[in-house]
């Protein structure tokens, strides 16, 4: 095997050959590269202490997203930029305005967070111009402070916000000349590592090497490594495959690729319900959802990922393709028990097809967790009611955090279907939820606290879908 990584950093090349491939880009900036103001807090994704900007091409352009340095394996970065906080320079060569309000504003005492938010906040304002207090916030949900409070920093913010000299460094022309056209394969430390460009390529080198760990946006593979001290002897990266990144509209509805992020797939998604767009600003931070994958969402298989139950209710269809070509099955049919999939040695997710919302289905998600920012869910809660002349002719409902898998609640299913859309029918589906799951108790909530959401949830959907002036909604802050 051949070749070396090649990325660019803070305007330079980089070429890495010796580095094993499940080194994080943190370890990499900290211990090799020796720039040390992207910070290590948690290792897992959850505090920010490391963002940086990774810029990579797209119609000719750099197209900069924040992503968490920590759980993101150096070869991803191969064709790529990234801007560490070292690189950051006003116009007149002075502090950005970001930097600059941060000290204005005092939004900094330690300091361990401030490269943090200054780079996600760096990256807003590159693409964004005007940004408003809900994008701000929006944009450091996923990053701690432990000492400075937050409203100082979100003063920063909006004094920064009217400066128009917001743009990254960026560098299209030294990114042109890295790209790839064929297979990437790496070698270091015992360990190999592949990124094909093409389906073919993914299928085939998956073939050969059937337990090979499959590595989308790390967001939960990163972990095995920094938290579970994993090897990983061969991984195979989804990221560079084009064919895995597209969303295609079809007559039908959307083709979302297996390697398509949560930030892309959801917003195309947003089209169908408002409570998509609700959804997607509640499932982690903005680092993670630039970085995590609708194939890794469902692929990993957790009960409590919030793609699946909204996925489910809206009748998608899961692609999975092996060499030996494609199957198509229903998403709820690949959930089989506790961490236990359909998917066959050498297949993996190609793409999802999710059909278009016919009128009159009312359809709505609804997240439940402790915290409205970066926090996994305790119930995820998904409806689809076909409605029609105030009868249920189709009732599809689907949560996440109630059993070991993604589930449909069926008896509740039952109990609407055929029958008027009224408080005595709502009554008996909430009744016969308790029929369709035995929640458990863990840190998140109680088996009771679930079973209870799980019902009121229900009683929402009803409200919303037959009250629509009710003020149902769950605001980040109370104004
Ligand atoms: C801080 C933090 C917050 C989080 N918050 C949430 C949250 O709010 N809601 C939520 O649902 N999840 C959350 N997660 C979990 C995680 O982000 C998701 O499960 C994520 O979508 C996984 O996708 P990924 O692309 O990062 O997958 P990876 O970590 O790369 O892979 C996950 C699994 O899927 C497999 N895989 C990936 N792509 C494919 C493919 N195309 N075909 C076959 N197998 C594949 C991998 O081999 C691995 O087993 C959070 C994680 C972190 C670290
Ligand atoms: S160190 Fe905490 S998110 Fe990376
Ligand atoms: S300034 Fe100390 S953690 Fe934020």
């Amino acid at each position: 095997m051949t070749g070396s990584i090649r990325f660019i950093l803070n305007g330079e090349l980089r070429e890495v050959s010796d580095l094993p491939p499940s080194t994080t880009l943190l370890q990499y900036l900290r211990e090799q590269a020796h720039l040390t103001g992207t910070k290590e807090g948690c290792a897992e994704g959850d505090c920010g202490a490391c963002t940086v900007a990774v810029g990579r091409l797209k119609d000719g352009k750099v197209d900069y997203q924040s992503i968490n340095a920590c759980i993101a394996f150096l070869p991803t970065l191969d064709g790529r930029e990234v801007v560490t906080v070292e690189h950051l320079k006003s116009k007149t060569g002075k502090l950005t305005p970001v930097q600059d309000a941060m000290v204005k504003c005092h939004g900094s005492q330690c300091g361990f967070c401030t490269p943090g938010f200054v780079m996600a906040l760096s990256t807003l304002m590159h693409n964004t111009k005007n940004a408003n207090d809900e994008d701000i916030q929006d944009a450091i949900a996923g990053n701690l402070c432990r000492c400075t409070g937050y409203r100082p920093i979100l003063d920063a913010a909006r004094m920064a916000n009217k400066d128009k000299d917001r743009a990254l460094p960026s560098d299209a022309k030294a990114l042109k000349n890295i790209q790839r056209t064929k297979m990437f394969a790496y070698e270091a430390g015992g360990a190999k590592y592949f990124s094909p460009v093409t389906v073919a390529e993914f299928a085939d080198i998956y073939a050969q090497y059937p337990d090979a760990t499959i590595l989308a946006g790390g967001t939960d593979v990163g972990l095995w490594v920094t938290k579970f001290h994993m090897e990983l002897p061969v991984i195979i990266y989804t990221g560079n495959v084009e064919e895995l990144r597209q969303i295609k509209e079809t007559p039908d509805g959307l083709d979302i690729g297996g390697a398509v992020s949560y930030t892309e797939g959801f917003s195309a998604l947003a089209a169908y319900d408002a409570s998509i767009e609700n959804l997607l600003k509640r499932f982690a931070s903005v680092h993670i959802r630039n970085a995590g994958t609708i194939g890794g969402n469902i692929a990993n298989g957790s009960p409590i990922g919030d793609g699946p139950p909204p996925l489910i209710v809206l009748k998608t269809k899961l692609v999975l393709r092996s060499k030996a070509g494609a199957r198509t099955l229903n998403l709820e049919d690949f959930f089989l028990a506790y961490k236990k999939q359909d998917r066959k040695p050498g297949e993996f997710v190609e793409k999802v097809i999710v059909p278009k919302k016919p009128a009159g289905v009312q359809f709505r998600v609804y997240k439940i967790s402790k915290r409205f920012d970066q926090d996994i869910s305790a119930v995820c809660a998904a409806f689809a009611l076909d409605i029609n002349g105030g009868k249920v002719t189709e009732a599809r409902i689907a949560y996440g955090g109630m059993a070991g898998t993604p589930k449909r609640a069926t008896n509740a299913e039952v109990a609407l279907n055929g029958q008027s859309w009224n408080e005595a029918t709502l009554q008996k589906a909430m009744t016969a939820l308790d029929k369709d799951y035995t929640p458990m108790t863990d840190m998140r909530a109680s088996a009771q606290y679930r079973a209870d959401v799980a019902r009121n949830l229900l009683k929402r959907f009803y409200i919303e879908t037959t009250e629509p002036d009710v003020e149902t909604q769950v605001y980040r802050y109370a104004e």
